[in-house]
């Protein structure tokens, strides 16, 4: 059995077993509802269509969201989502029988990060829940084929396997999901306006070439660039209505390793299109932001 996040290492990972073993494996793919605009129907599209794997995908974003109700604390939700994700993920894998072997995406930086002396649990400023991870108290022998690759190496792999580009150059998305780039408390009806904004703001700097694309030797690239959606109301005016509407704080960073990054300095021109964007095309937003403050003093996420 093997659990697919949409994300590079799990895709690479479920699509070299598979080859090994065909239709004896079983790719579970749970819909969290806190995906980006699109995600799910993506990832369920290459998985079947483009790499001809049966997948087994489990729509939990209602549990998801009745968990979530009320919370507000990002690492409650973090906590939240983490157990979330295994009690679906469990209740698919009884469905397939009893397997023997969990397929995971490990990849090697995971391994020194989760066994480095300096990441004791104190000085760990998030508790980074994958998504993903191992469920506890489940009897697997775990299969790692990717346990000693680099990220580089694993795209590699990918693409020798035909994975397509644009999934294997997607920006990295967090495990917990929108829930932490939801401030406040995650409603299906924010979920959405995030979305939205989030949708906009990464199309506009796909289609500017900078983002979700193999660089060029040399080239600056985003690291990261997302929405954020605040529990800030402020007032705005929108013909001659005044709103009192929620705002978009947008993030997009530099960085090699995540570890410390810069705020990007994007064209104003084309700061200035997505905010007009946003606010026009997103119900329940009159506001947006952008984020120029580096890691450190801050995070990358806001949560
Ligand atoms: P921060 O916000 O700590 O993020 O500067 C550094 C990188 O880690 C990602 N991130 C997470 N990834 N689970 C994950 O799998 C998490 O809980 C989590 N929190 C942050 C973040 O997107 C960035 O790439």
């Amino acid at each position: 059995i093997s659990a697919v996040s949409g994300g590079v290492d799990s895709t690479v990972a479920t699509t070299l077993v598979h080859r090994a073993i065909g239709d004896q494996l079983r790719a579970v793919f749970v819909d969290t509802g806190l995906l980006r605009l699109g995600e799910a129907d993506m990832v369920e599209h290459v998985m079947k269509q483009q790499l001809g794997i049966p997948l087994a995908r489990v729509n939990a974003s209602d549990d998801f969201f009745s968990a979530l109700r009320g919370v507000t604390e990002p690492e409650e939700k973090r906590r939240i989502v983490g157990a979330q994700f295994i009690s679906s993920f469990e209740k698919e894998a009884a469905r397939s029988g009893k397997p023997e072997f969990l397929v995971q995406g490990t990849i090697y930086p995971d391994v020194v990060e989760s066994s480095a002396p300096d990441r004791s649990q104190a000085q760990r400023i998030k508790s980074h829940h994958n998504v993903g991870g191992l469920p506890k108290d489940m009897q697997f022998k775990l299969v790692e084929p990717l346990r000693y690759l680099f990220k580089d190496e694993v795209r590699r792999i990918g693409e020798a396997l035909g994975i397509p580009a644009n999934l294997l150059w997607r920006q990295p998305f967090p495990g917990p999901g929108l829930a932490v780039r939801c401030l406040g408390e995650v409603t299906p009806e924010r979920v959405l306006r995030l979305q939205q904004a989030d949708f906009i703001f990464t199309t506009e700097l796909e289609n500017a070439g900078l983002l979700n694309r193999k660089p060029q030797s040399g080239e600056v690239r985003l690291a990261q660039a997302f929405a954020a959606l605040l529990p800030v109301r402020s007032v705005g005016v929108m013909g001659d209505q005044r709103t009192y509407d929620e705002t978009i704080a947008l993030r997009a960073v530099t960085s090699d390793d995540f570890m410390t990054a810069d705020w990007a300095q994007l064209p104003h021109e084309l700061l200035g299109r997505i905010a007009n964007r946003i606010v026009n095309e997103v119900h329940g937003v009159n506001r947006v932001v952008y984020d120029i403050t580096s890691k450190p003093p801050a995070t990358i996420e806001w949560e």
